[in-house]
């Protein structure tokens, strides 16, 4: 079935966030690593980020940030037929964080899993509960993007334990039938030919041990610049838009500086992207829902709006999703 055609759109009703208490500024990273502020803010834009106490965990920020959008989409908890949780730091290897999410909701008629797609995790989390929704199978499902990315950095690796945060992020997908609102498009890719240039040194059938996080920086930056900005023109194509026909520009936070190169490439005006890289560093699949959440809170974007996601990350796997607010 052509999704242009289904009978059911993916609208978002609820949009909610979770931070860590803890902020770490780059000042406090200088006594921990051999960095400085100047490097950190010039060759990132990060200016500080949350840091999860020994008490916050993936499913615990994850259900804060749920109950949040709950709120605000004016359901109930058990109005929720499925969880996807995109993570790729969940509590426990098993069972899945988002069953951990949806006891502490308490809701008991429900499907709960994660999806680990690491940075583009909330993207791919999008398309497939847009189409549990477009078939007719989910009412009411809850998105959540949520990461301890703490837990896996190697604190003595100054390459990238000064780029990442913890947080978390969820949408409310909701039915409509007719409506010219919800999820217009997804395109989803994956390349596993680089899996090496950002990945984790562990994991249970390898070494059994967690790992840590490496990456290959100045390879993943390149690539991300090309995938994103054709991911771009993929959607825009699909849809038959112009880059400027778009209102919001809400990407993954891993960098200012491919945000800015994507900008160029693609002719995208600045003023339409949502930043939140500064104060909430690379949060993996969390940091799009978290960009929402503020872009929705200051008023930015608004119902009727052209909203653009993308993300790209480890496998690589990237991806865009269109939303008409
Ligand atoms: O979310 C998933 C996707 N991830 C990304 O998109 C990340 C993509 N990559 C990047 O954002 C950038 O490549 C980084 C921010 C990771 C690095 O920036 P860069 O401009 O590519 O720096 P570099 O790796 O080429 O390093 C330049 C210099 C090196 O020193 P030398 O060899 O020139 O003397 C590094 O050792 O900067 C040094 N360096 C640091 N200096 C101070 C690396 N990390 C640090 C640091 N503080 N924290």
């Amino acid at each position: 079935m052509n999704q242009k055609t289904k009978l059911y759109q993916s609208v978002v009703t609820g949009v909610g966030a979770s931070l860590p208490k803890t902020i770490v500024t780059n000042k406090d990273l200088t006594k921990r690593v051999d960095t400085s502020e100047e490097w950190i803010v010039e060759r990132t834009g990060i200016q500080e980020r949350r840091i999860a106490s020994d008490d916050e965990t993936t499913s615990s920020l994850g259900a804060e940030a749920a109950k949040f959008a709950l709120k605000n989409a004016k359901l109930e908890n058990t109005d929720i037929d499925m969880i996807i949780l995109a993570t790729a730091t969940p509590d426990n290897t098993f069972p899945a964080s988002a069953t951990v999410i949806q006891s502490s909701l308490g809701i008991e008629k429900c499907y709960a899993y994660d999806m680990q797609a690491v940075c583009s995790g909330f993207v791919f989390a999008l398309e497939a509960a847009d189409n549990a929704i477009k078939t007719g199978k989910v009412k009411n499902a809850l998105v959540i993007g949520s990461e301890t990315f703490s837990r896996i950095l190697d604190w003595n690796d100054r390459g990238t334990c000064v780029l990442f945060g913890d947080g978390a992020g969820a949408v409310v997908l909701s039915s409509y039938e007719g409506s010219d609102r919800g999820i217009l498009s997804n395109h989803l890719h994956s390349d596993g030919r680089y899996g090496d240039l950002l990945y984790v040194d562990g994991g249970p059938s390898t070494t059994t041990n967690v790992g840590y996080l490496r990456m290959d920086g100045q390879g993943v930056f390149k690539h991300a610049v090309k995938n994103i900005s054709s991911v771009i023109e993929e959607a825009l194509d699909y849809n038959n838009l112009k880059v400027e026909d778009i209102d919001w520009f809400v990407p993954h936070q891993a960098n200012i500086r491919i945000l800015e190169s994507v900008a160029k490439k693609v002719g995208l005006n600045e003023d339409k992207i949502i930043v939140t890289v500064q104060k909430h560093a690379n949060t993996s699949a969390a940091s799009i829902p978290l960009a929402l959440f503020d872009a929705v809170q200051e008023g930015k974007i608004k119902k009727g709006d052209l909203v653009l996601l993308e993300a790209m990350g480890g496998g690589f796997s990237w991806g865009s999703t269109l939303i008409r607010w």
